[in-house]
């Protein structure tokens, strides 16, 4: 114990470290302390969660649908998950074969649990969401980075996951629409990916959270629909983002019964049940009107046009986002590093980005836009940056 350490440091498992946080925690109190910042750097809708789910949560409120819950989630909701999947996606799954969980998040973690033994190797795609680095190292087990470039939009190359498969290779996590970088793993390469996991026999966490923002024709394929996949794929959803519903905190996990069965138990350890009240409102987000879904879609488009244009004006690249609400901008050619950009930005133009170290990506040449404001927010940060771009580009 050192001096200002509580007794608690010592007892610490290692599985509890310390976030590097430095840089972003001091962008948020740079932030903080300027007027009228433009934020443009989390995963969170600016919109609202359409009205009719938030009705259906307050009936249910008023219903009295407050009390614990299935730990698999309420039967309802399974099935209209079950029957969402089957639709949408052509998924079979039954709904005793639907976990919902506190967000897709709780998701991840339920999966690493279940699957990652210590020394285990579990394939991630690079850049990515770090929650599931985390959850991996959390179970013991081991990060596998397989990387993915601009050049090829960030599509995950089969050929770059066959390399790294090896013994100890447990799992690969296909993201698709990808986070950072909204990349769109084509059904082609979906399909060869499916065929190497066969044939190496590693099993799959397919997470398509992103899989309702899909743009200019981009396809998505659900690889557990592919023949021998559905036996080793876990499908992982959720509806923080395709119903702005972050703070509800619902998403869900589907596979063989099997398979579902053992994880009641963990699932229960975890939280019980997502909060009853959220369950019904997602509930309504699956039947009700999908207008409001619709609405967004397109209005997220409209700003990545928008924003895409405007990039290409300053000179500045990216690989091109097939789908979710994301531009990973390559920032080279404003002579700066990623860091030192979102730095200038945000004191310039009170426009605050991170940098894409904070995605796991450590080469310092790229930032992620999120196009979570209005038209009119984002071509209020287009005028500020433009009008300060002198002190901002090297
Ligand atoms: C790829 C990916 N998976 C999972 C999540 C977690 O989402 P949820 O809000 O459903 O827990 C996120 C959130 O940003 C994400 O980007």
């Amino acid at each position: 114990m050192t001096a200002g350490e509580s007794r608690l440091i010592a007892a610490l498992s290692g599985r509890a470290k310390e976030e590097d946080v430095s840089f972003r925690t001091k962008m948020l109190e740079m932030a903080a302390k300027l007027p009228d910042v433009i934020a443009m750097g989390r995963g969170d809708p600016d919109f609202h969660t359409p009205a009719h789910i938030v009705e259906a949560a307050k009936a249910a409120i008023d219903r009295n649908e407050h009390h614990y819950t299935h730990p698999a989630g309420v039967p309802q909701l399974r099935q209209a998950i079950a029957k969402h999947l089957a639709d949408d996606y052509g998924l079979a799954y039954d709904q005793d074969e639907v976990i919902v969980t506190a967000g897709t998040q709780e998701a991840v973690m339920l999966c690493m649990l279940a699957l990652v033994k210590p020394g285990d190797e579990v394939l991630l795609p690079a850049p990515r969401f770090t929650s599931y680095d985390t959850a991996i190292q959390m179970c013991g087990g081991t990060v596998v980075e397989v990387p993915t470039v601009q050049e090829t939009d960030y599509a995950l190359l089969p050929s770059e996951i066959e390399k790294r498969i090896g013994p100890k290779t447990k799992a690969l996590v296909l993201i698709t629409p990808n986070n950072p970088t909204g990349a769109v793993t084509p059904p082609d390469m979906i399909k060869e990916i499916a065929r190497i996991c066969i044939e190496k026999d590693i099993v799959v966490l397919s997470d398509e959270i992103y899989a309702k923002l899909i743009f200019d024709g981009s396809e998505h394929l659900s690889i557990g629909t592919l023949p021998g996949m559905r036996e080793r794929t876990i499908t992982l959803n959720g509806f923080s983002k395709s119903h702005a519903m972050t703070g509800w905190r619902v998403g869900y996990l589907a596979a063989p019964k099997d398979f579902i069965r053992r994880l009641i138990e963990p699932r229960h350890t975890l939280s019980i049940n997502a909060a009853t009240p959220s369950q019904w409102a997602a509930l309504a987000a699956l039947t009700g009107p999908q207008e409001p879904v619709q609405a967004m879609l397109k209005a997220y488009g409209e700003r990545r046009t928008y924003m895409m244009g405007e990039l290409d004006r300053w000179g500045l690249s990216y690989g091109h986002p097939g789908g979710a609400f994301y531009i990973y901008v390559n920032v080279s050619s404003t002579g700066r590093l990623a860091a030192d950009f979102c730095e200038r930005l945000l004191l310039e133009a009170r426009v605050l980005l991170l940098p894409g170290t904070s995605f796991a990506d450590p080469a310092g040449r790229h930032t992620r836009i999120g196009l979570l404001q209005p038209i009119e927010r984002i071509r209020e940060a287009v005028a500020r940056i433009d009008a300060a771009k002198a002190k901002i580009w090297a």
